[in-house]
Order: structure tokens, then sequence, then C-alpha cells
């Protein structure tokens, strides 16, 4: 019973935090087509900025942009906050389900570094504070300074980050981890930065004020950002179910790869919000940019010793290639992946995968080999010590059945 509520909170969360996301990143895209479809006309009211047309479920919309406030304050105004604080109150949440609560299986990787469990969720709340004072303090200089050098230094700082997590989590972890830094770094923009700019604004209205420019610029420079930061969030959020990308020896060096892929792809629909001719160009880097990230994966994949060049030659499995790879599954594996686990509080095999027969191992070859050769997502954390030349048997008996089908 206490399981099936875990994994009913669990998905009702994920179900929440989906829907927030959503509906923040819908409006937040929706906003930044606006603004660069605006169009300038004489006859608009003054201080306004441009206008567009819309049409949109059965009726014309007229949209007008102020660009600091229009003269006369509305009665009431529509805020757009709360769609992104539920998304990271959600994703925190999630975090803390899943990634603290779970530590020794989804944040702490033994082989790397053997932290308690309360160690690891310290460094992670570190790093995710970290990040978003680092980076605040740098848009903060960098006000006087060339964007150019701000762009690279945030860059710089996410690469390093993704590194660092990388050699000090396990795989899945350090992913997770840059991906709630940066979803913190677009929040804490909304909520730090962007709405008390707003706010300023609006009381100097109301006392009759005009008010200051600088918070509109400032406000700018962080939408901006999370324009750019938009879809490379939702690449990690998404990845986790794709060990081959995040569990391999240098799968942090995706998450910098991916930063320039997103921006790409945001500046290309960015130009063509604008009415220009989009910058089909952008085509050529990205698909070379996704290369060098298959070329990442596969060069970072688990080193394993030589294999026996004759396995495509024998008929059958031979007992010894699949005996071999069943006695290191049964010891390595089987403590979760059976019908009754032995690991502490675990009551169901997890993703209902039993590997204890012979036919168990056969039938799920594929998977087991996804997982555990070909990158190293499982065992998680490498809790049971599961060697490259272990993993090089698994391979051998994959490698067979492959021929073995192949050949019928
Ligand atoms: C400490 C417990 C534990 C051990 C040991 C372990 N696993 Fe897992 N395994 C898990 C958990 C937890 C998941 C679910 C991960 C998730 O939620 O994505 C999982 C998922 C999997 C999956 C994905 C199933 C699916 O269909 O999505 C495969 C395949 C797998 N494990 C294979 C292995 C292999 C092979 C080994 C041994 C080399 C192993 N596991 C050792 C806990 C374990």
């Amino acid at each position: 019973m206490m399981f099936l509520m875990h994994e009913w909170l669990e998905l009702v969360l994920r179900w929440f935090h989906v829907i927030a996301a959503i509906a923040w990143i819908g409006s937040s895209f929706y906003f930044i087509a606006l603004d660069l479809s605006l169009k300038q006309n004489q006859s608009l009211p003054p201080k306004s900025y441009g206008e567009a047309w819309q049409v949109h479920g059965g009726g014309f919309y007229h949209l007008v942009k102020y660009l600091v406030a229009p003269s006369k304050l509305p009665s009431e105004l529509t805020w757009f906050k709360w769609e992104a604080y539920a998304t990271w109150v959600s994703g925190f949440a999630l975090l803390a389900l899943i990634y603290y609560a779970g530590a020794e299986l989804y944040l702490i990787d033994m082989i790397k570094y053997d932290f308690e469990k309360y160690e690891a969720i310290l460094i992670s709340i570190f790093g995710i504070i970290f990040g978003w004072l680092v980076y605040d303090i740098m848009c903060r200089i960098s006000l006087k300074t060339n964007v150019y050098t701000l762009i690279l230094s945030i860059f710089i700082l996410i690469t390093v980050m993704s590194w660092a997590y990388s050699e000090l989590f396990s795989y899945r972890g350090a992913f997770m981890q840059i991906g709630t830094v940066l979803g913190t770094i677009m929040v804490a923009n909304v909520l730090m930065v962007i709405i008390p700019g707003q706010k300023k604004v609006v009381a100097s209205l109301i006392k009759n004020e005009t008010p200051d420019a600088k918070y509109g610029m400032i406000a700018k420079q962080r939408s901006l950002h999370n324009n750019y930061l938009t879809l490379p969030v939702i690449f990690i959020m998404v990845s986790n179910h794709y060990p081959i990308i995040y569990a391999t020896t240098y799968s942090w060096m995706v998450i910098p790869i991916i930063l320039i892929i997103g921006a790409l792809i945001r500046h290309f629909f960015n130009i063509k919000h604008t009415g220009l001719k989009p910058p089909y160009w952008i085509i050529f880097p990205v698909i070379i940019l996704l290369f060098l990230s298959i070329f990442i994966s596969d060069y970072g994949k688990p080193q394993l010793t030589k294999l026996n060049q004759n396995v495509h030659l024998i008929k059958d499995i031979p007992k010894p290639i699949l005996s071999s790879a069943q006695e290191i599954i049964v010891s390595k594996c089987s403590m979760c992946h059976a019908k009754e686990p032995l690991w502490d509080n675990m009551h169901n095999p997890p993703k209902q995968l039993i590997l204890e027969t012979a036919e168990d191992i056969i039938v799920n070859i594929e998977n087991i080999y996804s997982q555990s050769v070909a990158s190293f997502a499982m065992p998680p954390g490498n809790v049971s010590f599961l060697e490259n030349h272990e993993r090089a048997e698994i391979e051998k008996l994959y490698l067979t059945i492959l021929n073995l089908t192949k050949n019928k």
C-alpha cells in the first residue's frame, strides 16, 4: 500500500510539474513571439510602442504594447508569475521525493564519492544556490559591459558545474542537478528580478511619477536569458529516460552542447517571429553538434575488455557465456531486480523488471545492454560494484544473442 501511494504521489507531482511548466513556457513563448511581431503605427495611443493583430478561438485580438507603462494605470492587471513559481515548487518537490529520498540510488555514486545521504543532499542544495548567486552577480556586473562577455561567462559557469557535479555525483544525479540549477536561475529571474522591477514601475505610476527605465532594461536582459535557457532545461528534464545520453564518462559535455543547440533553435524562431527570413543555416551547426554529442556518448561508454571475435560462429548460446553472464547478473542486479527484492525498503522489482533466471535475462538482454553495457546507468550509482570486465561478459551474451537472432 505504501509503495502504491508513493508511486501515485510521484506521478501526480510530475503531472502537476509538467502542466505548470507548459503554462509557464507556453505563455513565455507566446509573449516573445508577440513582442517580436509588434508593428509601429502612427495612430496608436501615446507612450505605446507597437501593436499586433491576432486571431484565435473564434475572435480577433488587438494588442498594444506600452514600453515603460501607459499614461494611466488600468484598474485591472494580469500578472504572469504563478506559472513559474508552481513549476519550481513542484520540480523541487520531485527532486526531493526521487533524488533526495533515494539519494543512494540517484545522487550518490560510491565509486566516485561515498557520500552520506545528507552530504549529497547538502552538496546539491549548495550548488543550486551557488549557481543562482554567481549568475546573478555576473548579470549585475555586466549591465555595464559587453553582452557577449556575459553570455560566455554564463556558458563557462554551467560547463564547469556540469563537470564538477559529474565528478561528485552519479551520472544521472549530475544531469538532474544541472537541470535544477538552470531551472532555478530561470524562476529566480522571475521572482527576484523581473516581478520586483515591474512592481516598482507600478508603484511609481500610482504615485504619478515617471518610472525608471532601468527596470525595463534589467527585466529584458533576464527574460532574454530565460528565453534561451528554456529548450536546454527541457532537454535535461526529459533526458532521464535515456541512459546512453546521461550516463557515460563524458556526458557532462552534452550539457554545454545542448545549451548551444537550444539557443540556436530559439534564435531561429526569434528571427522568424519578427517576420524576417529565418536563418535556415542553423540546421548545419545543429546537426554537427548532435553528431558531436553522439560521438561523446559512444566515446565515454564503459571500456570493455577484448571480446571473443568468434562469437558469431556459434550456433546456439554456449553454456559458459550464458552462465557467466547469468552469474554476474544474479549477484549484481538481482538484489533489486527480483520478485522479492532484498534491497532495503524495496517491495517490488524496479520497473517490474525481474532478472533471476536465464530466460529473464535473455528476454531482457537489449534493455540490460543499454543500461549496463552501453552506459553506466545500472546498477544505480554502481551500488553493487559492477566491474568493466563483468560488463564485457554481459556484452558477450548480448552479441551472441544478437547474432543468433540475425542468422535465423
Ligand atoms: C540497488 C538496486 C538496483 C540494482 C542493484 C540494479 N538495478 Fe536496475 N533498476 C533499479 C531501479 C530503481 C530502476 C528504475 C530506474 C528508473 O526509475 O528509471 C532500475 C531500472 C532498470 C532497467 C530499466 C527497466 C525499464 O524497462 O525501464 C534495467 C534494464 C535495469 N535496471 C537493469 C539492471 C541491471 C542489468 C543491473 C545489474 C547490472 C541492475 N539493473 C541493478 C534498481 C537497481
